[in-house]
């Protein structure tokens, strides 16, 4: 980063999905920024805030006792308008009205994708992959990840004790959107049998087939427990465990995990990878950096140009995991 340094006001708002470790986030920038006389302007409810005029200044103490808290002190939302031309101009002239020379948002690809269009109408945008999906490709990590990953491993845990009593199937549904990281992720700390992922579409369709004869052999070798990870871009958990045990004859139970994953105290990880991902949109801020997205690329924090990182379509498929985990569940 250039040793250029420039003053002025900036926004700041979180946006889509929540994930813990935006409240870090938010509490680095509002402190970075009051340690460099920087104004902080909080826009709530993401886009809809900005749309609606729902702004508060924030200080220092503003952000105090958040660091440990799930979800985001801003509030978020998914805005319907700002999908829109005529809301993605509204937003731009609010952003000029407010005379916001850098607008600093936290979210996830879609979030981000809005904070480019602002970009191509002069506002200056500078992201943070926040997301627990683990799919914004140009960045290793985007906050909220490890603690969903904590909190479903850990549900899942607890459902590997009822299910293992009972010498049942369990299907696990846990959240991703299109992406199959988080399930992956699950599979290896769960200790599952089998995980299906969207990204498996690529190899042709998903066979459940191959699943139930896993559990079969598997009750032939004499296990009695088996646990079935299924990524939300797959679904069909409740289907799947009634397919299990018409087909087997072996009791299952399907669990959607849904949105529990989203919420709780963010882990360390989270803490300081929203704490320094937040410090260095500041940075980047008053280094008079353009339209740039933070990120976290080979163990350092860099930035790239959003739109480079937009347009970054990522292969998430890591099949080498997926071969893994089935050879640490024989
Ligand atoms: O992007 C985070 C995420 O939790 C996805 O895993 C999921 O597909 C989506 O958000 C759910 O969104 P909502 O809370 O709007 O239902």
């Amino acid at each position: 980063m250039s040793s250029e340094k420039r003053k002025g006001k900036i926004g700041v708002m979180t946006s889509g999905g929540d994930a813990p470790g935006m409240n870090a986030a938010i509490r680095a920038i509002v402190r970075t920024a009051h340690t460099n006389n920087l104004e902080v302007i909080g826009i709530k409810r993401g886009y809809e805030g900005l749309l609606d005029g729902e702004f508060i200044e924030l200080k220092p103490s503003s952000v105090s006792n958040i660091l440990n808290n799930g979800g985001t002190v801003l509030k978020t939302a998914r805005s319907k308008e700002m999908m829109t031309k005529e809301g993605q101009d509204k937003a731009a002239t609010i952003c000029k009205v407010l005379k916001i020379e850098t607008l600093i948002i936290i979210g996830g690809d879609g979030s981000l994708t809005g904070g480019l269009t602002l970009s191509e109408r002069g506002i200056n945008i500078i992201g943070i992959p926040a997301t627990i999906d683990l799919d914004f490709p140009a960045s290793d990590y985007t906050i909220g990840f490890d603690t969903a990953i904590n909190t479903a491993t850990d549900a899942i845990a607890k459902i590997r004790d009822t299910s293992s009593s009972h010498d049942r199937c369990s299907v696990v549904e846990v959240m991703g959107h299109n992406c199959g990281s988080i399930a992956l992720w699950c599979g290896l700390c769960g200790g599952a049998e089998a995980v299906l992922i969207p990204e498996m579409r690529a190899d042709g369709d998903i066979d459940d087939g191959e699943v139930i004869e896993k559990i079969v052999l598997n009750r032939a070798k004499g296990k009695t427990h088996n646990l079935i990870v299924v990524a939300e871009g797959v679904g069909g958990a409740v289907k799947l465990a009634k397919k299990i045990e018409a087909e087997t004859g072996i009791s299952s139970r399907a669990t959607v995990l849904g949105h529990l994953q989203r919420g709780g105290s963010p882990s360390a990880i989270d803490k300081m990878h929203g704490s320094l991902m937040g410090y260095h949109a500041v940075l980047a801020h008053m280094e008079g950096l353009k339209n740039k997205v933070i990120i976290y690329k080979d163990g350092k924090y860099d930035h790239v140009d959003i739109k480079t990182a937009i347009d970054l379509k990522g292969d998430f498929y890591d099949k080498n995991l997926h071969e893994i985990i089935k050879i640490l569940s024989i």
